[in-house]
């Protein structure tokens, strides 16, 4: 009998859980793998995480690290010990990381310095601005690790001007919008934006937790500006990260925002509410990366607060417009969305729900041709 491959799935983070969760049904259905779920606890409220296992169907993860929340190096360092604990005990035969958060880096790191061969979903997208945390977590975890597993078209550009070998990287399209296909039904269930007295199509979502959009003074004031600006036009729906909460308080201008009419401030949201409430928002103003592109799928019109993306594919299908933080941008933006014709649109083609089964044949054939080995230092593709 051809022996099981043991994938150490890894993740710490919000945004991580839509990632992981369509992976691991897809190697729990699989006789050739065996799914393991490692979370570093880097996110750890029951809104930021566990609803997330709940709803995705997940299984309580086998490994919950217990990281916490510090600064980067604190964070960061933390994850990359406990994990290397575990790899050192495990030896799984590939590990998987996913997205451009601080846990993604930390297992990346340990995993390849025990010469445990790893794969990087959503590889190659750039910003180009190293200010953010994340650029520096993408870059060097893609420097290292053995496969590259691409999302988008400009993933595969980035990585050929970073001169990464062609066999490492495969484009297989997007795990979030597999989540998001396969859920569709329990989110439209959800009547979230019905419950909450909102008229579909009449209504904006706000989301916010950048720190260069947050973490100032003087940002949180155009923030402040924005909000007033887009509740005087339509009501809006504002679920507030931990992150931007702080941040109000501690600049002493939570009230500010909570007086603020027709806006309607909620704690973090579960995935199917908050999906609930995008699909059927007439605008979604945000700094994710994550919401970019499920309004691309969606074809729900999005406003970027940020000056660059890493997802330009997003901005080329004519969903997303990048505004920076800046008032007049934004109104520009919002006379554009209100001309989006979804009847016109079709979401990119790779972005089918399929994406989990073509990184299993990806990890399949990588595994098979023997390139990794059980051993300790047979393990990599360059030793
Ligand atoms: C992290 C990711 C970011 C991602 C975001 C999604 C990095 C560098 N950043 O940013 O890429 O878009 O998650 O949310 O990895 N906190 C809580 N409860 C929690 C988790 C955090 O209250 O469950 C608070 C903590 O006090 C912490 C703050 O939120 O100080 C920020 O959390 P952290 O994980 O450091 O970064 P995020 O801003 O969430």
């Amino acid at each position: 009998m051809v022996s099981q491959h043991r994938i150490y799935l890894v993740a710490g983070a919000r945004p991580n859980f839509m990632k992981i969760a369509p992976l691991w049904h897809e190697f729990e259905a699989s006789v050739e793998f065996v799914p393991t779920i490692v979370h570093t606890g880097q996110h750890y409220d029951y809104e930021m995480s566990e609803v997330f296992f709940e709803e995705l169907k997940l299984p309580e993860p086998d490994h919950f690290l217990d990281v916490g929340s510090g600064t980067h190096g604190h964070q960061t360092g933390e994850a990359l010990v406990a994990i290397e604990d575990l790899l050192i005990e495990a030896r799984p035969d590939m590990v998987i990381v996913v997205g451009d958060v601080n846990s993604t880096l930390a297992a990346t790191l340990a995993a390849v310095k025990l010469h445990r061969p790893v794969a990087h979903v959503e590889a190659g997208l750039r910003s180009f601005d190293r200010s953010m945390p994340e650029e520096i977590n993408r870059v060097l975890t893609d420097s290292v690790a053995d496969l590259l597993l691409v999302s988008e078209p400009s993933g595969l550009e980035n990585l050929k001007a970073e001169g990464v070998d062609q066999d490492r990287m495969h484009l297989v399209g997007n795990l979030m919008i597999d989540s998001l296909k396969s859920n569709l039904d329990a989110i439209s269930h959800k009547g979230t934006y019905r419950k909450m007295d909102l008229t579909a199509k009449e209504y904006g979502l706000v989301t916010l937790h950048r720190p260069c959009n947050v973490d100032s003074e003087q940002a949180l004031q155009t923030i402040v500006e924005l909000l007033k600006m887009g509740a005087s036009r339509r009501p809006l729906v504002f679920p507030i990260h931990p992150r931007t909460v702080k941040a109000l308080e501690k600049h002493q201008m939570r009230e500010q925002v909570e007086a603020i009419d027709r806006l309607h401030l909620t704690d973090p949201l579960g995935y199917f509410d908050f999906v609930n409430l995008m699909m059927h928002a007439s605008w979604v103003m945000t700094d994710s990366g994550g919401i970019q592109e499920e309004t691309t799928w969606l074809g729900v019109p999005c406003i970027t607060l940020r000056d660059n993306t890493e997802r330009p594919l997003t901005v080329d299908r004519g969903t997303n417009i990048l505004t920076g933080l800046d008032l007049e941008g934004v109104k520009r933006a919002l006379a554009h969305v209100a001309e989006f014709d979804v009847e016109k649109y079709s979401p990119p083609s790779l972005w089918d729900g399929e994406t989990a089964g073509r990184v299993a044949d990806v990890i399949s054939s990588y595994l098979r041709e023997g390139v990794a080995g059980s051993d300790m230092d047979g393990g990599r593709k360059d030793t």
